[in-house]
């Protein structure tokens, strides 16, 4: 298939790329490099040993991404473009809606511009909010409790709305769990501007020296060990779900939100252990209170991705930590480096 994806440089965006590379489809890029680096492209290029298109521009730049899109002339996007800082978004929540919600709206004009009916939609378990039972399937009552959450829940709809226009319209709405892990060469992994906010990629910069200890942001939830627990899920693994993605929605139509995790919760230290483990250097800790709009425990329930894609995650946290530690290791500054 043709397929354009936008986001494709970032975290997520570029693993994904590789596998869709590597399954044989033609692709195009579309990034403005916002918190993404043109040296994942290239890290891509020769993983993969194959040639695919790039567009530096801006999606809601709606009548650019039309024209980009009536030359390419995708047959399906994957769509990662946006924002994705929780604490970010309460702060600009404008910002937030316009990039994540104007743009997908513009995205999904240049897609009716050319023809093109199906789409894959990067989402998140943040849409959920607060549980009211575990884990999290998609029946789960959808009710995120920040503004990142609520604009990836009105893109949900938003895709879902556009499915009903038209009955050739296919849309796959992907609800991650906790991302986390590298590519095993280490030559691709996720490469955070300024102080990283997710538990992994700062314990990584603990390992190698950049920053002095982990701050443990609460160890008084009803938890296993009194820190939170989530479902952490290797981010390779996040690529085949959405490779399995695109061949599910190449042969239906409609609109499904299926989960992608492993139906298994660590707790903060418990990755800090399989961390030490995999690097094989000790993580100051730093017990400090709870963060604000912190849940004590998020996993999935997986069957539907298993039933409808035929996808199971492989890769467990000891995996996940060894293949960030070989990133970082070899790129401790990130796409920096080079
Ligand atoms: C995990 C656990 C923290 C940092 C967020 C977004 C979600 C998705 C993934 C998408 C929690 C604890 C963390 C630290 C800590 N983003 N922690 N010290 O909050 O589950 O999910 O990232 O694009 O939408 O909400 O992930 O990695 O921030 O936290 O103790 O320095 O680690 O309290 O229990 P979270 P996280």
């Amino acid at each position: 298939m043709r397929i354009a994806i936008t986001g494709g440089a970032g975290y997520i965006g570029s693993h994904t790329l590789l596998d869709i590379l590597g399954d044989g489809h033609e692709a195009l890029v579309i990034d403005n490099y916002a918190n993404s680096s043109p040296e994942a492209l290239a890290r891509v290029k020769s993983l993969s040993n194959r040639t695919f298109e790039m567009s530096e521009q801006t999606i809601t730049d709606q009548p650019s991404l039309s024209e980009t899109f009536q030359q390419f002339k995708p047959e399906a996007v994957i769509h990662f473009a946006g924002l994705k800082a929780v604490g970010e978004s309460e702060d600009i929540p404008l910002t937030y809606y316009e990039e994540n919600i104007q743009g997908t709206i513009s995205l999904l004009r240049a897609m009716d511009g050319c023809g093109c009916k199906n789409i894959i939609f990067s989402s998140s378990a943040t849409v959920y909010g607060l549980p009211d039972y575990l884990p999290f399937d998609e029946a789960h009552p959808t009710a995120p409790i920040n503004t990142y959450g609520r604009t990836k829940y009105f893109a949900e709809e938003i895709i879902h709305d556009w499915t009903k226009t038209d009955p050739a319209k296919s849309a796959v709405v992907l609800r991650y769990f906790n991302p986390v892990g590298a590519h095993k060469s280490g030559m691709i992994g996720e490469d955070p501007a300024g102080i990283p906010n997710n538990l992994v990629p700062f314990i990584a910069q603990v390992a190698i020296g950049r920053r002095d200890a982990l701050s443990v942001f609460g160890n008084d939830y009803e938890t296993k060990d009194g820190t939170g627990v989530r479902d952490y899920i290797h981010i390779n693994d996040l690529a085949s779900g959405h490779v399995a993605a695109v061949d599910y929605i190449a042969e239906h139509t409609g609109f499904e939100a299926i989960n992608l995790g492993t139906g298994r919760g660590y707790s903060v230290l418990e990755v800090v252990a399989a961390f030490e483990k995999a690097s094989g250097k000790p993580i100051p800790l730093r017990y400090e209170p709870r963060r604000k709009g912190d849940l004590a425990n998020s996993y999935a329930e997986c069957d539907k991705a298993k039933r409808l894609l035929g996808w199971h995650a492989q890769f467990g946290i000891n995996e996940m930590c060894e293949d960030v530690w070989r990133w970082q290791s070899q790129n401790p500054h990130g796409y920096r480096d080079n």
